[in-house]
């Protein structure tokens, strides 16, 4: 699959010096009152850069955001936790400064020998960062002598040190970032058929810009999760007090047009859903048929009937594209959609991207990220590019 811009591969890296920019955004936990990586994939997803770099007898600086301090220091906003696990994973010291645009910092970087690696901390404890600010960026660049863009989860940001940094230095794609783009449009491009394209999650907002992108590619359109319920409300059914967003319905019907112009199988869970009478993990599971939904009651999943008729539309797919969970997949009872879901795609020997974020979560807890072929590490990032979009972390690289 074609990749339009420079990568490791195009440039001298020789005893360079890199700036590096990952995505170690990544969610922390508390263990005897200290701060640890809770989910440590995206940390892991960088390696194969970080080895190929230092193969080359590189000395890297590592620049990553964490969360979203918003131009402050927030201390709990720490990359610290990230550098301990890097420095496990790599089995070797990984320096850390906790400024990224400091006088320490730019001794640590002079002083970096062949085969070092310093990580600075959150670039966005600077306003800064997010302003898209070019002296930053310079100051940024100045740590090195080639830019590496390897944060794949946040390309789709036009921030200092994904964007603007691109001018001060000569830059290329990491290994993830190229694996990235490369998967998803080979799913979204040129697409074996057939193509069944699963979507999930609560708003149809967040999903339409996808939908309207790949629809006229997709054979088989599976839509599950709240947004479900406003289709089915769109299409005349009861869904009680399910969540649906009424100013959603005519986005809904337009899908429904689209689906018909493009001659789309649409599956909506129309046999039966899961309810509830609250929404909580100890809430017990019922199934019952769509067309029979109480006034009372709450969709948290797709029922048994409806589970069948999406494995069989995923029987035989040339290609799965899947974002997001069909059901509230964060409570056991009503993770049961979900789980078949991805039981079913792995099955086959389709080619099978997931979308980031909550879908890959769940891939993650059913200890399954082996067995598609791509678990986008980016959430945001995967679906803008998945819909068609550009994204200014990518634009910002050199062209082959
Ligand atoms: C993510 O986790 O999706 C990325 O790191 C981007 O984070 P952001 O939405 O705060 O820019």
């Amino acid at each position: 699959m074609l990749f339009t811009k420079k990568t490791l591969s195009d440039i001298d890296l020789k005893d360079k010096q890199i700036v590096l920019r990952v995505d170690y955004n990544v969610p922390l936990r508390d263990q005897d009152g200290r701060q640890v990586v809770a989910d440590d994939y995206r940390i892991r997803m960088s390696l194969p850069t970080i080895k190929a770099l230092l193969e080359q007898r590189c000395s890297i600086v590592i620049l990553s955001h964490l969360g979203r301090p918003r131009g402050k220091v927030v201390p709990e906003l720490s990359l610290r936790p990230a550098v301990e696990r890097l420095g496990q994973l790599l089995e070797q010291e990984v320096k850390f400064v906790d400024n990224c645009v400091s006088d320490e910092a730019t001794k640590a970087a002079e002083s970096l020998e062949p085969g070092q690696i310093v990580v600075l901390e959150n670039t966005r404890f600077h306003y800064q960062e997010e302003a898209d600010e070019q002296e930053f960026a310079k100051q940024l660049a100045s740590y090195g002598e080639v830019f590496v863009q390897d944060c794949f989860g946040v390309v789709h940001r036009e921030h200092a040190s994904i964007h603007a940094v691109a001018k001060f230095l000569p830059a290329v794609a990491g290994l993830l970032v190229e694996r990235e783009v490369r998967q998803i449009t080979k799913a979204t491009t040129h697409p074996k058929r057939p193509l069944v394209l699963v979507v999930g999650g609560a708003k149809i907002q967040t999903k339409i810009a996808l939908l309207e992108h790949l629809i006229p590619k997709t054979q088989k359109l599976i839509i599950g999760g709240a947004m479900a319920n406003t289709f089915l409300k769109a299409q005349g059914y009861q869904v009680g007090k399910s969540l649906v967003d009424d100013s959603e319905i005519p986005t809904a019907k337009r899908v429904l047009a689209m689906c018909n112009e493009s001659a789309v199988e649409l599956l909506l869970p129309t046999a039966d859903v899961a309810v509830a009478d609250d929404v909580s993990p100890e809430a017990a599971r019922r199934e019952t048929l769509s067309s029979a939904v109480g006034p009372e009651e709450i969709i948290l999943d797709i029922g048994q009937h409806s589970i069948d008729e999406f494995c069989k539309a995923i029987e035989g797919a040339g290609t799965i594209i899947w974002n997001g969970p069909v059901g509230m997949s964060e409570f056991n009872e009503f993770r049961h959609g979900t789980e078949a879901i991805a039981k079913k795609i792995v099955e086959g020997d389709s080619f099978s991207i997931v979308g980031g974020g909550d879908t890959a979560e769940f891939v993650a807890s059913m200890d399954m990220m082996d067995q598609f072929s791509h678990v986008s590490t980016g959430g945001g990032s995967s679906l803008e590019l998945m819909s068609g979009k550009s994204l200014p972390g990518i634009e910002a690289l050199l062209d082959k």
